[in-house]
Order: C-alpha cells, then structure tokens, then sequence
C-alpha cells in the first residue's frame, strides 16, 4: 500500500517513453528521497538525459506518472509548473553558460527573470554563491575565458541562485580531466550537502558515480535493472551491472555500445 507514504522528492511511476516508434523507457519506476543524491548510470543512449527532461517537465511521459513532490508533473498547467521548476536548479553537459554574458549576468539570469529581487538583493545572492564554488574572483569575465572545470563551477552557482529544493545533474564530468571532475564530484557533495539539497545526477562514469551517490539505480534498456546503496550495487549478481561496473568486455552488454562503458 503506498498510500501512506510521504511524497517522495521525485517519483517516477511506471514511466514509458516513446520518441515516434523507438521505446527508449519502457517502464521505470525511482523514488528519490529527500537530501538523496541519486546517481543514474547508464550507457549513452539509455534515455538518462531523457529523464531529467521527463523531471523538468520538458517532455511529458507517453504513459505513467512523474511527480515533483506531490505535483505531477505533466497535469500542471502552464503557469503552476514555471512556478514548480524554480525550484528546481538544472546543471547542463557542457554548462550551457551565455556566450554573450558575464559570469556575474549569468548566475544573476534566474533571479532577474523569475523574481523581484533589487539589483542589490541579486547582487548579494551572486556573490554568495559564486564564493560557495569559489569563482568570485571572476564574476566580470566572460565564459569563454574560463576552463571546462570553471565553466562547471559557474553552472553550479547559476544551479543554486534560486536555492532550489532539488537540483538535476546531467554527465557533470563530461568533457573534464580525471583530476577536475574529481574535484567537481567532491563540490557536488559538500555544496548538495551544504544548501541542503536533493539531487539527481546522471552518468555513465562509474568512477564518479560511486564518488558522488547515496543511492545508485542502473537505467539497460529502457528499465531500472537494478537499485539501492552503492556497497548494493558493488554486490549486484545482475550480470549487466557486474559488467558495467567493471568496465568489462566481456558479458551481456552488446557490442557497439562498449564505448558507453566508462574504464578507468
Ligand atoms: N527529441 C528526440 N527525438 C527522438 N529521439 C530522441 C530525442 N531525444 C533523445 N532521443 C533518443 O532517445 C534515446 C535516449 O536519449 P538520451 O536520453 O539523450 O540518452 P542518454 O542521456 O542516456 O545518452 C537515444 O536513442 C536518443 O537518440
Ligand atoms: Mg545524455
């Protein structure tokens, strides 16, 4: 009976997604937890970037139910869920920072567009947080001056500007050296843990994703295969996770995929 259960974070319910005829979910069901940091591993291609978007309500499920809280997400109206995304925060692949802008104006993007905080209400929240990443010194210049591993601290101010109850990572060491997104992985954990927040990161990086999760759940072809805390997953008899895990060759997991299987 799960009637009595407090609403969860996030809940995926028998989530399936179809893009034309191509089944990328076929049925997922997660339940994130408050101050959770869940980690979705996956191959490239497994639908993990399509379910942040499902999370965001930027793509309604084809059939099943995703709530935010105790709101589902694809029955709000317009209005009610542009509400329900500002507290949300968002951290993209590539950072996706505005080329034309400041550091400063990017992080400073969310208040001014959604809020009606003075100029020196922004100003004192930018400051507060690009100090938490610990990119004050560079709030004047621009994105294209910055490094890969920069650029992400700057995208984790822009994420947390509207102190969000949850925030939604996409591949955060995507494009990073070993040794940055290590570093990025340890700021995930102390400012997630700092502000207090919920978070759903997703990769296919094992390294970071046993770094960074509380709880782990694997996303194989269109299903979650596999669930729970990562000494869990270590133990996992599913040959499919015992591969992955490894970053083996050898088992269930196809050939022209093994380039999805992160070895390091
Ligand atoms: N808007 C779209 N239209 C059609 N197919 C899509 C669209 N977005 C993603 N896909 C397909 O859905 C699958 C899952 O994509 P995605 O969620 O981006 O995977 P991942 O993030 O795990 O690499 C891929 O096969 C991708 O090509
Ligand atoms: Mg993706």
């Amino acid at each position: 009976m799960s009637q009595a259960r407090d609403p969860a974070v996030v809940e995926l319910r028998d989530v399936r997604l179809n893009f034309e005829d191509k089944e990328v979910l076929e049925g997922v069901s997660l339940r994130v937890e408050t101050l959770d940091r869940l980690v979705i591993m996956g191959q490239s291609g497994s639908g993990k970037s399509t379910i942040l978007r499902l999370i965001l309500g930027i793509l309604p499920p084809t059939e099943g139910e995703v709530f935010f809280k105790q709101f589902e997400i694809s029955r709000l109206r317009r209005r009610k869920l542009q509400h329900i995304r500002t507290q949300m925060g968002m951290v993209y692949q590539y950072s996706a920072l505005l080329s034309s802008r400041t550091v400063r104006d990017n992080v400073a993007l969310p208040l001014e567009e959604l809020t009606h905080k003075t100029r020196a209400e922004i100003d004192q929240s930018v400051d507060q947080k690009l100090e938490m990443v610990g990119m004050l010194d560079v709030k004047e210049q621009m994105p294209s001056e910055l490094s890969g591993g920069m650029r992400k601290r700057v995208s984790l101010a822009r994420a947390l500007v509207m102190e969000p109850e949850l925030i939604l990572f996409d591949e955060p060491s995507a494009g990073l050296d070993p040794v940055i997104s290590s570093v990025i992985d340890e700021l995930i954990i102390s400012l997630t843990e700092q502000s207090k927040v919920t978070s759903v990161i997703v990769t296919h990086e094992m390294d970071s994703a046993f770094r960074i999760g509380t709880r782990m759940a694997m996303l194989y072809q269109g299903k979650i295969i596999e669930q729970g805390t990562p000494e869990e997953m270590q133990r996992s008899e599913n040959p499919v996770v015992a591969q992955f895990l490894s970053g083996s060759t050898e088992g269930p997991i196809l050939e022209g995929s093994q380039d999805a299987i992160a070895t390091k």
